[in-house]
């Protein structure tokens, strides 16, 4: 499954992996494919000992970063951060804290201890990532950087590619895909909407073909219900470079997640997710619980744009990680549809192993047909 851009990134196997865990990330580099740190909940001082730790741990492998600078959110053309925040803070309507505060007190979460607090305006706006991109490229190591919900801003791209380094950017549609190549990314990431996470409505069967034919020849990741090396095989079989995978990763050994997630995880059958707007703001599929049916309930005071719907939401994703036993109805849970397809916490390795070996076998299978 070696692809040219195996050889680009010294890599050897095209196998990408998005999180958010800093052991997921050196793990899967170290077992041959291309672990991605997502940025996004780090402010850049702690996202500099995530990368210290990484570069420690992932001997001479490369690894990416993965930012999000949407395309359109609320408070857009304020660079200042702190500005910002302020800004976004004096337009939350009380109702929507007050709705959120009484989900999770019906469901008897505790509140965070006395002077704890959650970090409300995370990475998701030019003025919050830009700064994490300058942290992300005094590491050596860091040969990537990706960015989701758009197209990054010109003056960004252009400090990466001066950097050395490459740029790939995140779409769930053929024209989003076309913009980031006339922007000058270097990798196209097609994800199909039964993908983790922020997704768009193009099913992954259909939008990478289109996606891979809109950009040729610029190389396509395809995301979005990958698990297995039958995937694998299929999305090559399209003409990808490589795959983009997130779900698989939230459930492995290395992963740093609550005990009472994990069950939820690995219970979570095909049909448990939804896309929903209750958490960030933007259309993200995760598992649907008590939390994402009353945001939708007849009750609810409708979602808040990005980024301040995050900003009503962020104490209630600090307290169900704190106090995950009694919130695990009202949980955070971004996943895609592919998590019904595990059911038990594997090594990376392990799960690197078997994505190998299926899609060798079903390499054979399609060999065998041609006699
Ligand atoms: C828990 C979770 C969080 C995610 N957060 C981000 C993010 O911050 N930035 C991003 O580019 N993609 C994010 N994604 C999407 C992944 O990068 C990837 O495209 C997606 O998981 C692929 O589909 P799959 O989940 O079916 O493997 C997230 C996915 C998951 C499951």
């Amino acid at each position: 499954m070696h692809t040219s851009l195996c050889d680009k990134l010294g890599i050897e196997l095209p196998i990408f992996a998005f999180s958010h865990c800093r052991d997921v990330v050196a793990a899967v580099s170290k077992a041959g494919g291309f672990g991605v740190l997502g940025a996004v909940g780090f402010s850049p001082q702690q996202l500099e000992v995530e990368l210290n730790w990484i570069d420690e741990h992932i001997g001479d492998m490369p690894y990416g970063v993965d930012i999000v600078i949407p395309g359109k959110y609320e408070g857009m053309g304020e660079v200042d951060p702190q500005k910002l925040e302020q800004m976004l803070m004096a337009s939350i309507p009380e109702q929507h804290r007050k709705f959120a505060d009484k989900i999770l007190a019906d469901h008897g979460v505790p509140k965070l201890p006395e002077g704890e607090q959650a970090q409300q305006l995370l990475g998701w706006t030019a003025a919050t990532a830009t700064p994490q991109v300058e942290i992300a490229l005094k590491h050596p190591k860091v040969k990537l950087i990706a960015n989701a919900l758009g197209t990054p801003p010109e003056e960004i791209i252009k400090e990466i590619h001066d950097s050395g380094r490459l740029v790939a950017a995140l779409c769930g549609a053929a024209k989003q895909a076309r913009a980031h190549q006339a922007a000058g990314i270097d990798i196209i990431i097609a994800q199909g909407t039964e993908g983790g996470g922020h997704t768009g409505d193009v099913g992954s069967l259909v939008l990478w073909p289109e996606v891979i034919d809109a950009v040729a020849p610029t190389p396509v990741l395809a995301a979005g219900g990958v698990g297995s090396g039958k995937q694998i095989a299929a999305a090559l079989a399209m003409g990808a470079q490589g795959v983009w995978t997130g779900t698989l990763w939230l459930t492995v050994q290395e992963a740093d997640v609550p005990p009472a997630q994990m069950e939820s995880y690995l219970k979570a059958g095909t049909r448990d997710t939804v896309r929903s707007r209750a958490w960030t703001g933007k259309p993200c599929r995760m598992l649907k619980n008590d939390w994402t049916d009353a945001w939708e309930g007849p009750d609810s005071p409708g979602t808040l744009g990005m980024p301040l719907q995050f900003m009503v939401t962020a104490d209630a994703v600090s307290r169900g990680h704190r106090y995950a036993e009694k919130a695990k109805d009202v949980m955070f849970n971004p996943a895609g549809q592919i998590i019904g397809h595990i059911n038990q916490s594997r090594s990376v390795r392990d799960v690197m192993q078997e994505l190998v070996t299926e899609y060798v076998e079903s390499v054979e299978r399609l060999q065998a047909l041609n006699g």
